[in-house]
């Protein structure tokens, strides 16, 4: 079944009417606000426990329980933080963006009530650089709800002071991943820090900081007003609610879409999508959820449930949600080794296995796009992705080894039939 109107969050994702305060509060925002923080910190965390929302910018850690790690009240006077991550720079993501510019005070209110339930002081906006109108929407919302009083001192007028600074990026994926973006925000190189301490032990500034996605932050209101029943009552078990899908591509009309979470790939592609281009018989593979997951071949993604779990059984994973379907007349390995380009030229250089590694692997991805490789570099090239896995201070390292691993899992043949082709060519020639 998919998600009836009445069930959506986000229900100015297009843009059909205005973004601003008249028409948000027409839409149900802000309504009240007061009244969801006079519920108390305690029992706002718990019902977004209840809800099962994960996290939306990629990894799927659980939002209530994230809340529920920052301190209850400062020990030594240092404020508490929420950093609100719209740095959404992976390739294929495309729904933060669509939130900022259409719905923007789902977030701003999302970040008082988030604020408010972790003893925040204060919420910092990151938001991609590149994102320039989005950003001018922003500062332009944030301006009415503090004028309205909404935020700031005696924040709707619940006696609690917050406020929201928005801060723009200056065009690095890097500064996505939450400890570079601290650093960011801290006016250093945004690099990752080393873990722990993590950021709710001493994050921005040194203070106590919970780090999550727009998205997470923008559906907390709505949570609250309908409630965790209602949220959870979409998907599967661990799986819950409604989410972003953003489907670029090879489909017949590529959309951000909120649907249902779990929906089958099928099914999301035919309601909203107009279908494969060419054909389902023209599909060839699926990135499920960004540029960092491994692809997933046709015949294994047609009903795979749209979510965590279900995309994880199949060696890859929901991510972002950010869905790149690829029909026939991809060339696989092409579209893999741009991806490898990408994650070496966005190696923030820390570590040696992500700065040399990613490099490297780019190499070896252009030499078997071309066929200019013998058969066992195919495996040299994934031990080393294995070798990158897990051993470097950030994730990038991890997803710059993913699409090669997912590559290689499924689309070996491919990549010897070129080694072969090109040898014989060789062989012609000489
Ligand atoms: C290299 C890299 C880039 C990332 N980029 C983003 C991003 O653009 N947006 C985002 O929300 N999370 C991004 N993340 C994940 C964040 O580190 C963090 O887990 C997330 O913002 C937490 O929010 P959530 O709990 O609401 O999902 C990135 C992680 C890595 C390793
Ligand atoms: S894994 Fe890569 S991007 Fe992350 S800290 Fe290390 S060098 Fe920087």
């Amino acid at each position: 079944m998919a998600l009836a109107d009445k069930d959506r969050i986000f229900t100015n994702l297009y843009g059909f009417q205005p973004w601003n305060l008249a028409a948000a509060r027409a839409r149900g925002d802000w309504d009240n606000t007061k009244a969801l923080l006079e519920r108390g910190r305690d029992a706002i965390i718990q019902e977004m426990k209840d809800s099962g929302l994960r996290g939306r910018g990629g990894a799927g850690f659980p939002t209530g329980m994230k809340w529920s790690f920052m301190p209850k009240e400062s020990r030594d006077g240092r404020p508490s933080f929420l950093v609100i991550n719209a740095d959404e720079s992976e390739p294929g993501s495309c729904k933060d963006r669509e939130i900022i510019r259409h719905d923007p005070h789902k977030l701003v209110e999302g970040a008082l009530v988030a604020g408010f339930a972790m003893g925040a002081r204060a919420a910092y906006i990151y938001i991609r650089g590149e994102y320039i109108r989005e950003a001018e929407t922003l500062f332009a919302a944030v301006r009415e709800a503090y004028d309205a009083g909404l935020i700031g001192r005696n924040a709707s007028g619940s006696g609690y002071d917050f406020d929201v600074f928005v801060h723009r990026g200056a065009g690095a994926y890097i500064c996505g991943e939450e400890t570079a973006m601290i650093e960011s925000i801290e006016g250093k190189k945004g690099q990752p820090r080393l873990k722990p301490p993590f950021p709710a032990g001493a994050g921005l500034y040194g203070c106590p900081t919970t780090v999550n996605n727009v998205e997470s932050i923008a559906v907390a209101p709505t949570i609250l007003r309908r409630g965790a029943a209602w949220f959870s009552s979409f998907g599967r078990d661990n799986n819950k609610g409604t989410k972003l899908f953003q489907i670029s591509g090879h489909v017949d009309k590529p959309c951000v879409v909120e649907e249902e979470m779990s929906i089958p790939f099928r099914e999301l592609i035919e309601r909203h999508c107009g279908g494969i281009r060419g054909g389902w018989d023209n599909l060839l593979a699926v990135i499920p959820g960004g540029s960092s997951v491994p692809l997933v071949p046709s015949e294994q993604i047609m009903d795979a449930p749209m979510d965590f779990d279900g995309l994880r059984a199949l060696g890859s994973g929901l991510g972002t949600a950010a869905v790149i379907v690829m029909d026939k007349s991809t060339d696989i390995v092409r579209a893999i080794s741009r991806l490898s380009y990408f994650y070496k030229h966005e190696s923030c250089g820390q570590c040696t296995p992500c700065r040399e590694g990613t490099g490297w692997m780019w190499r070896v991805m252009e030499r078997l796009r071309t066929g200019d490789a013998s058969v066992e570099e195919i495996d040299m090239l994934f031990n080393v992705t294995k070798q990158v896995e897990g051993h470097t201070i950030c994730a990038l390292g991890d997803a710059a080894a993913w699409p090669i691993q997912g590559l290689i899992r499924h689309f070996r043949p491919e990549i010897e039939r070129r080694i072969a082709e090109r040898g014989a060519v060789r062989e012609a020639a000489e």
